[in-house]
């Protein structure tokens, strides 16, 4: 199933110097839920494309593009619970699995709660061979500062739109992995849960 999301917005009320005077990692969330045009945003702002030729609003090294983003939704008007793949090129989402996986993703990341009550969770993940194929070795030391880019956008979009979010880090890849249904090629970085302050 897919969704076409939301017309991301290319204008806010706050400045860029505000949003990075504001911004802050934010780990406890109301139980309001967000709405599907905030998760819109969030996503372009990660990777949304911004031109006709493919690039996008985080850098990329040789924009060879190697993320991918999930979200996995609990508490999102006008969208069910359930792990979704971002595509980019049609700003869409397309179903993974159904249901509320927040609980055992939490478990993935040692029980972090900031994953349980945010409404949603956006994963970065990343096929490492798109970057290697070009760059070798190297490539890997890229994939990790693309990922650094777009989570920075994510954190400055948050902000920009009232929300709250961290960037984590410490979690079990390989049960995130079995978590978001990733594909065999990918391997998550990130995970961002996200939510009213
Ligand atoms: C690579 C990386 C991994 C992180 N992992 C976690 C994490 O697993 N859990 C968490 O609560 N915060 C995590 N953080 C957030 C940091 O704790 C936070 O950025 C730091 O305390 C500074 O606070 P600030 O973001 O509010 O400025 C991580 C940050 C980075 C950059």
């Amino acid at each position: 199933m897919k969704i076409v999301l939301p017309e991301p917005q290319r204008d806010g009320r706050l400045s860029l110097e505000q949003c990075l005077a504001r911004r802050r990692s934010i780990r406890h969330f109301s139980r309001k839920p967000i709405a599907l045009r905030q998760v819109s945003q969030l996503l372009w702002a990660a990777q949304g494309i911004t031109s006709p030729s493919g690039y996008r609003t985080a850098p990329s090294a040789g924009a060879l593009y190697p993320l991918e983003m999930y979200a996995a939704a609990g508490l999102v008007e006008d969208l069910s619970a359930g792990v979704y793949h971002y595509r980019p090129r049609d700003h869409a989402l397309v179903l993974i699995r159904q249901g509320d996986v927040r609980p055992v993703l939490t478990e993935s990341a040692l029980g972090q709660s900031a994953v349980n009550f945010g409404a949603a969770t956006l994963a970065i993940a990343a096929v490492f061979e798109r970057t290697t194929g070009k760059y070798g070795r190297r490539g890997r030391q890229y994939v990790h500062l693309d990922a650094g880019h777009a989570a920075q956008n994510i954190c400055l979009q948050a902000t920009a739109l009232g929300l709250g979010t961290v960037p984590i880090g410490a979690f079990h890849d390989d049960m995130v992995a079995k978590t978001l249904h990733l594909p065999g090629d990918q391997v998550p970085l990130y995970l961002l849960p996200v939510g009213m302050p």
